[in-house]
């Protein structure tokens, strides 16, 4: 094992977004509710402020307790944020109040890594 901390936050890593994209077939799953166009959602945003894999990571992930028929789950850390139920056309509104700001004014910046 080798703990990375130090060189993730040299990287410059402020924020990590997970969004689930858990798949089962028994109960409501994201996977079912368009977890993967959400998850990709989320890093079109970011790729459009040129900021996918700069201080805002993204990861897909399995269930994060919150399944639901009408969307999907997605977390925003350190800030400790929980959407529950979020569809494609919320994913705007989400990163903007979460991690906008850092993102938006990190743009004038170049990213710290492809
Ligand atoms: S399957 Fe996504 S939160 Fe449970």
């Amino acid at each position: 094992m080798e703990r990375r901390t130090e060189r993730i936050h040299e990287r410059g890593v402020s924020a990590t977004v997970l969004v689930c994209t858990n798949e089962r077939t028994e109960h409501a799953a994201c996977a079912a509710v368009d977890g993967g166009a959400v998850a990709d959602a989320v890093r079109d945003w970011l790729r459009e402020r040129d900021r996918y894999w700069s201080e805002v990571a993204v990861a897909e992930t399995s269930c994060l307790g919150m399944c639901s028929e009408d969307g999907v789950a997605v977390v925003v850390q350190p800030d400790d944020e929980w959407f529950a139920e979020v569809t494609v056309e919320d994913v705007p509104a989400l990163m903007g109040e979460t991690v906008g700001a850092a993102a938006d004014a990190a743009a004038t910046e170049p990213a710290t890594t492809g």
